[in-house]
């Protein structure tokens, strides 16, 4: 995973009806344990770690790159949204030397089912396109993610092709600024 590239970070926070997205700050760290120690969180992207690790692991401010964005809603932290740039040698790209930005997204549990994640990353490609006007973002997930597949197509992207990686169905999509993007649930 490559940082996204020059881009003033952090912008002010971003709000939205219901959420603000904003940089990680430190009381956000048992967050961020609990997105990787969950294995509901992790079905489908490599499985749980081990608490104990990440409590050894975890920095004390985690999270702290451009492109990544801490979900908050009411001041507490319910899960990230980022972007970052694909490493040109994973399967699924746009262009042959790779590098376009990707958005990925985890929620923790107690908030999905509300909408929080498409509001979110709607935020996020909004200030992407902002930042870098004209330029395609890509997803990819497993088919198998009902719920990522449906905000995929929610937010606006679209097919581009499917493939296999670790040992599992993906599927790889794009979007650009300016697509329609679905409306309500
Ligand atoms: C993928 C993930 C972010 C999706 O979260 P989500 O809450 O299902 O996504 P949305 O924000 O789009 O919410 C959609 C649901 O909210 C419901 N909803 C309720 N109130 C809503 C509102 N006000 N506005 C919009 N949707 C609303 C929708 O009806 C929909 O329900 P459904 O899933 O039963 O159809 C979440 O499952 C997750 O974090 N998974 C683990 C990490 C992961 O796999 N990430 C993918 C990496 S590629």
């Amino acid at each position: 995973m490559t940082e996204l590239g020059t881009v003033v970070w952090p912008p002010a926070p971003i709000r939205t009806e219901r959420l603000v997205l904003r940089e990680s700050e430190a009381p956000d760290r048992a967050a961020f344990i609990e997105l990787f120690a969950l294995p509901e969180v992790r079905t489908y992207l490599g499985g749980p770690r081990p608490r104990e690790e990440l409590e050894r692991a975890v920095p004390e401010l985690p999270g702290r790159r451009p492109g990544l964005f801490v979900i908050d809603l009411d001041g507490t932290m319910i899960g990230t949204v980022s972007l970052d740039r694909r490493d040109a040698d994973r399967p699924g790209h746009l262009r042959p030397d790779g590098g376009e930005a990707e958005i990925g997204y985890m929620l923790l549990p107690t908030a999905w089912g509300r909408g929080y994640a498409a509001e979110a990353c709607a935020a996020a490609l909004d200030w992407f396109a902002g930042a870098f006007p004209g330029e395609q973002v890509v997803l990819c997930t497993q088919t198998a993610n009902d719920r990522s597949m449906r905000l995929a197509v929610k937010l606006g992207f679209t097919e581009v092709e499917r493939f296999e990686e670790y040992g599992a169905e993906q599927w790889f999509g794009a979007w650009s600024s300016g697509q329609v993007r679905a409306t309500g649930t």
